[in-house]
């Protein structure tokens, strides 16, 4: 018999809950040992737990209210979950409370037996007694209010309330819960894009040019998903938010140009460079990580990019390369993706904020290891909208390093953030952010760094 819905998507948290694998990775698995095949399912129970997991801190606020003698986190992962679905079914997606709860008790039930299942009853007979306002209203501050009501961890709220004010945050929170725009990169150096526009209308995907950066494709709307049309599998477009591909094209290389991409896999960034300069440049593509830097050769060999690839340290890159240098630099570190949220909903509640800070300590190392081997500029980029992964680290990376001046790397989008707590930055202009609720991109930072 196959399993319903709910059910699959208890699974996926519970596995999800042990792993801290991408949402994606868990449903994949998840599904395969379901024996599920039909992708349409697939699509279905992923948007579902994307959705849920937007909705996260919400549908966990209506259950503190509701559990009484337990907390939610000492819960059973299958009594927690199958509340959450049950939760967000009742809440969030106007299903009949009966119906929500019957499914849960009924998952429960034969997983755990009859006392687990009398307790989810009794929790959710609770739970469609609650309104948000109820929830709402027992929150300590604003601070935990906001929290609850836009579904993003605290420790956001609080930053983002300090850096861009309260009306700017909801905004942006709000953008986070809708669905994304998604973007596709052309392949520019196998296929004339406009026979990669036309090959996908033809299947049923209609896009449109950005205006801002070339080769990058808005999908208007899709009778398939991109990913299931000839042009996807014969390599000729991949996705890539337009934030993350402006990032590479702030690097503006001219033909023939030394190219690094210190934190390279799984390649994207890379792959635009190419595909813009059509196969003009010398890429060296680095990263630490082999199971990264595989993905990041199948995928090469699929797009047609051409680079020396490399596994090594960034922050220890001049002695890794032997004094190598490169006429420009892409530093693309890992972050907190909290401007990815959309996207990768689960990121916000894996990172904290001592991670934060964390990564901010990784950033800065990474880019004081890559600079010494630049000849002309570094472009830094990150998908957080945190001031500590941004403007902070480009302040004491300059604190730190004479011979850089930031310049602005593109016209379009928003400024940097022009001061935080004591700190100011008064370059603020001439660094680029691209943001959910402005630019219908995921949240960016784009720094160029040049010699001076
Ligand atoms: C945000 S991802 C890069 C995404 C890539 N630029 C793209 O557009 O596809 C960050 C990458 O940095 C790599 N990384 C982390 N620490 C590193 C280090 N010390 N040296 C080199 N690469 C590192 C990670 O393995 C990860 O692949």
């Amino acid at each position: 018999m196959g399993l319903s819905r709910q059910e699959l998507t208890v699974r996926v948290l519970v596995r999800w809950e042990r792993t801290r694998r991408s949402l994606r990775t868990c449903v994949k698995r998840v599904l395969l040992n379901a024996g599920v095949r039909d992708h349409k399912v697939w699509g279905t129970v992923h948007a579902y737990c994307m959705e849920l997991m937007k909705r996260l801190r919400t549908v966990d606020a209506f259950l503190e209210a509701a559990v009484r003698n337990a907390r939610v986190p000492d819960l059973d992962p299958w009594v927690r979950n199958a509340l959450r679905v049950a939760t967000f079914e009742m809440k969030c997606n106007d299903v009949k409370p009966a119906i929500a709860t019957n499914e849960a008790v009924r998952i429960v039930l034969r997983r755990l037996g009859e006392g687990p299942a009398r307790f989810v009853n009794a929790v959710l007979y609770d739970v469609e007694e609650l309104s948000l306002d109820d929830v709402l209203d027992r929150a300590r501050d604003e601070v935990e209010r906001l929290a609850i009501e836009h579904s993003h961890p605290e420790w956001f709220v609080r930053h983002l309330l300090d850096t861009v004010g309260r009306e700017e945050l909801e905004r942006l929170m709000r953008a986070n819960n809708r669905e994304p725009e998604r973007y596709l990169r052309v392949h520019a150096h196998r296929v004339d894009p406009d026979r990669a526009i036309l090959a996908l209308e033809r299947e049923g995907v209609v896009v449109e040019e950005d205006p801002d950066v070339p080769l990058i494709l808005r999908v208007v709307e899709h009778d398939v998903p991109p990913v299931r049309t000839e042009p996807y599998r014969r390599g000729w477009v991949a996705y890539q938010d337009k934030a993350s591909a402006a990032a590479a094209y702030a690097l503006r290389p001219d033909p023939g140009d030394a190219v690094l991409d210190a934190c390279a896999a799984p390649g994207n960034k890379s792959a635009y460079l190419y595909a813009l300069t059509e196969g003009e440049l010398e890429l060296t593509c680095v990263d630490v990580n082999p199971r990264r830097l595989r993905e990041l050769r199948r995928n090469f060999r699929r797009w047609g990019v051409e680079a020396r690839v490399r596994r090594a340290d960034a922050t220890r890159l001049a002695r890794e390369l032997r004094g190598e240098r490169f006429d420009l630099a892409l530093v693309d570190p890992p972050c907190s993706s909290s401007g990815a949220y959309a996207r990768s909903p689960e990121a916000r509640w894996t990172v904290r904020w001592r991670h934060v800070k964390r990564y901010a300590r990784g950033q800065l190392a990474i880019l004081r290891g890559v600079a010494p081997l630049v000849e002309r500029a570094l472009v830094y980029s990150t998908c957080s909208v945190t001031v500590v992964e941004n403007e902070e680290v480009v302040r004491r990376f300059l604190r730190g390093m004479d011979g850089f001046e930031p310049e602005r790397p593109f016209t379009f989008g928003s400024p940097g953030v022009e001061r935080w707590l004591d700190h100011r930055y008064p370059w603020h202009d001439r660094v680029r952010r691209l943001w959910p609720h402005r630019h219908r991109t995921e949240g960016f930072f784009t720094a160029r760094l040049e010699r001076s």
